[in-house]
């Protein structure tokens, strides 16, 4: 196999913490398993706007378009809007790459407690349309000036949009339990979602052998807060599937451990993964962030890039640290970033050999 090439972008605030401590594990797990990547490393973030007034240079996309994966941290700061960083970068990503699902596992840890009382394992996935919904730019405008300012912005949502994210839910409950759950607004007058709901019906009855269960998002968050081990696939819009991910995350400990996958499932374009999480100005610079969420996320794009026995023996690294009872604060332990990398750089090392027997 010619070696592999992966964008690093780690952005701001903690995204330059936890983006080095994923990269010392993939170095670890890669050498274990005999694999190099080429990695190149792009500065770009909020600190590339301050100097250039944007967030990557226009042929960004062009640039990235040559690499098989890309690794992103987070982006944000609080001193210039979101109207800028994210639009200017990730967002861009997303859409140019046809990213169009955004895959977000959620999924109790061992050692790891959550809010829940309960002992009951939470394991389901969120399959987030990615690339249209409510995210979208048409109609966006703002009236100003008048003696009432309006915004408006128009939900996009077509048919083959919300059949491939539904497709792709479906295909992975398949190899799952077999339940889909679609959320859905379709009580209120929100006008795209009966379309989505119709979409939705069919592309699963179509797929087969799956169950589909349409819960309106409002009752689907309680019922995610009471009883979130009842789930399997969770497919959502754009917005709903944003927020319905950080409760997910949130049952199982921290937003600090979950990460994703912004896939192009064709690839035709690089794929993009990174947590789930933003930029965390609170705590940046502190060195106390949870680099859980990032190393999942490289283990997501091991796998993605063919390489299972990597991906599972990182996985299983992560998760035996956390296990043994070391955590970051936001986990109710004391660890520093450095801290927790340091222990799952000794667990892929100790565990070698477990996972390179069938080589990689
Ligand atoms: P956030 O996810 O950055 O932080 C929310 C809370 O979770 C904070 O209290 C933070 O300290 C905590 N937290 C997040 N990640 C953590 C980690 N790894 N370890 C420990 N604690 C962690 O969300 P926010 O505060 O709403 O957003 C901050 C900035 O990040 C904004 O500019 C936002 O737009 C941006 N953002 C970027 C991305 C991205 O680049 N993919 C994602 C979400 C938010
Ligand atoms: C996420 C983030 C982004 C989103 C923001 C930062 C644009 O919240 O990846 O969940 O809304 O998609
Ligand atoms: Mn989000």
């Amino acid at each position: 196999m010619t070696q592999q090439s992966i964008a690093v972008i780690a952005g701001d605030g903690i995204g330059t913490e936890v983006v080095p401590a994923a990269l010392d594990c993939l170095h670890a797990v890669a050498s274990a398993h005999g694999l190099t990547f080429d990695l190149v490393g792009y500065p770009w973030g909020s600190e590339y706007f301050r100097a250039h007034g944007r967030m990557m240079p226009v042929d960004g996309l062009e640039t990235l378009a040559a690499h098989d994966a890309v690794l992103l941290g987070a982006v944000g700061v609080p001193d210039i809007p979101d109207t800028e960083t994210l639009w200017g970068l990730l967002i861009p990503i997303r859409r140019g790459f046809e990213q169009y699902i955004n895959l977000r596992p959620v999924r109790t840890l061992a050692g790891v407690t959550g809010p829940l009382s309960t002992t009951e394992p939470i394991d389901f996935v969120i399959v987030r349309e990615n690339n249209e919904g409510e995210y979208s730019e048409v109609g966006g405008r703002m009236y100003r000036g008048r003696e009432n300012e309006t915004a408006i912005q128009e939900a996009i949502f077509t048919r083959q949009g919300v059949a491939r994210a539904a497709r792709f839910a479906a295909e992975l409950a398949r190899g799952r339990r077999g339940l889909v759950t679609s959320a859905t607004k379709s009580n209120g007058i929100v006008h795209t979602m009966p379309f989505w709901d119709e979409v939705v019906a069919e592309t699963v009855a179509d797929v087969g052998g799956v169950e589909l269960e349409p819960v309106l998002v409002d009752a689907l968050a309680a019922k995610m807060a009471l009883k979130p081990w009842t789930f399997d696939v969770v497919v959502a819009s754009n917005l709903f599937g944003d927020i319905l991910s950080d409760l997910g995350s949130a049952l199982t400990g921290s937003i600090g451990v979950a990460p994703s996958a912004n896939l192009n499932p064709e690839r035709r374009y690089p794929s993009l993964f990174e947590p789930v999480h933003g930029s965390a100005p609170d705590i940046a610079g502190k060195g106390v962030a949870n680099p859980v969420g990032q190393i999942w996320s490289v283990v997501m794009m091991l796998d993605h890039l063919g390489h299972a026995d990597a991906a599972h023996h990182l996985q299983a690294s992560f998760e035996a640290v956390l296990a043994g009872g070391i955590s970051t604060p936001d986990l109710g332990g004391t660890a520093t970033t450095a801290e927790f990398t340091r222990a799952v750089l000794t667990e892929i090392d100790g565990r070698a050999e477990e996972f390179t027997a069938t080589g990689s």
